[in-house]
This record gives C-alpha cells, structure tokens and sequence, in this order.
C-alpha cells in the first residue's frame, strides 16, 4: 500500500514517523480539525490536545504503540481555529510504507455518528450536549441493538418537554436540559458484561441486578466525569445534575414501585419522569431482537393502563392529548 492510497480512504487520516511528526494527512483530516497543510506539517499531534483526555490514557496509548504497535480509544481532542472539542474514537497503526516505517491514525469523531444518523439533534449540537451525546454513543458500543435510542429518547423528551413547559408546569430552561440529559440516561450499561446484556431467554435473579445496577452505575460515571471537569463544572453544573437523575432515576415509578430507590411521585426528578415515559415509548415502538414493535394505538393503550402507576399521571395527559403529533421517525 502507498501513502498515496491510504490517504484516498474517506475518512480522516493522519500520518506520523515513529517520533511523531506529522507527515502527510488528507483532506478529511485538515476539515475536521480546522487546520492547514502549512500549520501541521512536521508539528505533533500533541497541538491536538484539549487537556480534557485523562493522562492513564495517553500511557496506555503509548504503552501499547511501543508493546503491539497498535491503540484504538477514544481522546478528548480539540478544534484547532475553533473554540470546541472534537471527541474522537482514534485507531494508531504502526506499518511500513514505501520502506518507512510511520504511525497511521484514523481520526473518527463521535459527534459525526450521531450528525449522520437519520435524526437531526437540535440543541443538542452545542458543545456540552455534544460531550453527553459522545459518552452515550459509547455506551450504545457495548449494546448495538440500542441504536440511535437515546437519540429517539431525547426527541421523545424535548416533545414532551416543550408541552409541558406550553402547560406552564416546567420553565422553558428546562426543555434544553432535560432533551440533552436525556441522552445519557442508559449510559451505566457500558457497565453491564455483555454475556448478561445479551442473554437470549430469562435472567437469573443476580443477573437482572446486574442489569437494574446500570442506573446507579450510570450516575455515577457521570457523576465522576463532571467532578474531573473543572469547566464543565462551573458552565454547566445544572446540566450534570439533570444528566446524573436521568440515568438514577429513569426507572423509578411513580407509585414507589420502581428502582433503584423506590422514589414516588415528586421525589423522583422531572428529568426522571420525562425519559422514564419518553424511554417507554421508544422501546414498544421499536424492533428488538426479542419482539417486534408494537403498533401505536397499542403503545398508547399501555402509557393510558400504567398512568399513575409507572408513570406521572399529569405527563401522561399531555402525551395522549398531542400523541398524534409525537415524533416519527424512519427506520
Ligand atoms: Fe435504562
Ligand atoms: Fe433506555
């Protein structure tokens, strides 16, 4: 293979000597990162840095370059003209080209999964709403069959959201929150082992509190993120607290029934209530491996039976009264 032809590949492609100076790179590359030939060219990619990625995982990258000469993870990187971050799921490959030996890395950026998939996102295109929309899809990794969930979950929750705040009962703040928090709300199943996740057939008792553990787990890996922010922390404390009580409290009921605190009724966050019934939602109008998806007047049927039950009656009113104008969305 020639240089020439990795860099044709479609997606964006940076090419090193084994000190790590910049080499070549394609086009695909200077776009996503804002920069120019002249500015890169012989530079590191440590210019890419945000100083947001943990140092253990610039160690292990090293560590296994220099071990098996190959790292696949995920960096929090930076936009070069820019003011954002770039969260990129990268792949460094020491080879041999032309008689040289080079790291050849893809650069993948998280938040263009999401920008390509079939559902546009809104407000969730600022950076922070970017950040949780990046974490999320890489719980989705460990649970393929999640795909684009927590997209259709966040727009099931911004419609909620944005009638209930029409209704006067949430304040027009919290429609962007709670949409954005939302995405997150099964994050702690990158938690659960994939052999449980995946299990045709019944669980076992320990394995469904395995599985009941990801809303604990979830806050509190966000919980965790959001204290090794200092920025994040002073700019958006309030969306990481609406993101840690979507993914604690989303399978809360609304009768004390639920998990994994037994809150009822207004103990349990509005975040909470809003993707408890927007997750519900998604998940009859959806194929899984398990069951086909239901038809709508049957999902309609079953919000109405578990109203003040599963969920908070006052939501449930909004949601069948405008439930014709519910989002669609194309498979
Ligand atoms: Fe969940
Ligand atoms: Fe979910």
């Amino acid at each position: 293979m020639t240089f020439e032809e990795i860099l044709a590949w479609p997606i964006p492609v940076l090419i090193t000597d084994v000190n790590r100076k910049v080499l070549y790179f394609n086009q695909n590359w200077l776009e996503l990162y804002g920069a120019t030939a002249d500015e890169v060219i012989n530079q590191q990619p440590s210019m890419m840095q945000s100083g947001f990625t943990a140092r253990t995982i610039y160690q292990e990258l090293n560590t296994s370059l220099k071990n098996s000469g190959a790292w696949s993870g995920v960096l929090i990187n930076r936009h070069l003209t820019e003011k954002r971050f770039l969260v990129v799921a990268l792949t460094i490959m020491r080879w041999v080209v032309e008689d040289q030996t080079v790291f050849v890395s893809l650069h993948q950026p998280l938040d263009r999964l999401c920008v390509d998939s079939a559902v546009s996102i809104g407000s969730l295109q600022t950076m922070e709403g970017i950040f949780l929309l990046s974490i999320a899809k890489i719980a989705e990794w460990n649970d393929p069959e999640l795909e684009n969930h927590v997209l259709r979950v966040s727009k099931f929750a911004r419609w909620i959201s944005e009638m209930m705040r029409d209704n006067g009962d949430i304040p027009d703040a919290d429609v962007d929150l709670i949409e954005a928090a939302s995405v997150v709300h099964d994050i702690g199943k990158a938690a659960v082992p994939k052999e449980i996740l995946f299990k045709p057939g019944l669980l076992t008792d320990s394995e469904r509190y395995h599985v009941k553990d990801h809303a604990s787990i979830g806050s509190e890996m966000i919980n965790t993120i959001y204290h090794q922010m200092q920025s994040f922390h002073n700019l958006y404390g309030k969306l990481f607290e609406y993101a840690m009580d979507s993914a604690l409290t989303h399978h809360e009921w609304w009768n004390g029934n639920g998990y994994p605190n037994g809150l009822k009724e207004s103990q349990i966050p509005i975040v909470g209530r809003v993707v408890a019934l927007a997750d519900v939602i998604d998940a009859l109008l959806s194929d899984r491996p398990y069951k086909k998806k239901w038809p709508p007047s049957q999902v309609l049927t079953y919000i109405k039976n578990y109203s003040g039950l599963q969920f908070d009656p006052k939501i449930v009113d909004v949601v069948i009264t405008n439930w014709d104008h519910r989002p669609i969305f194309v498979d």
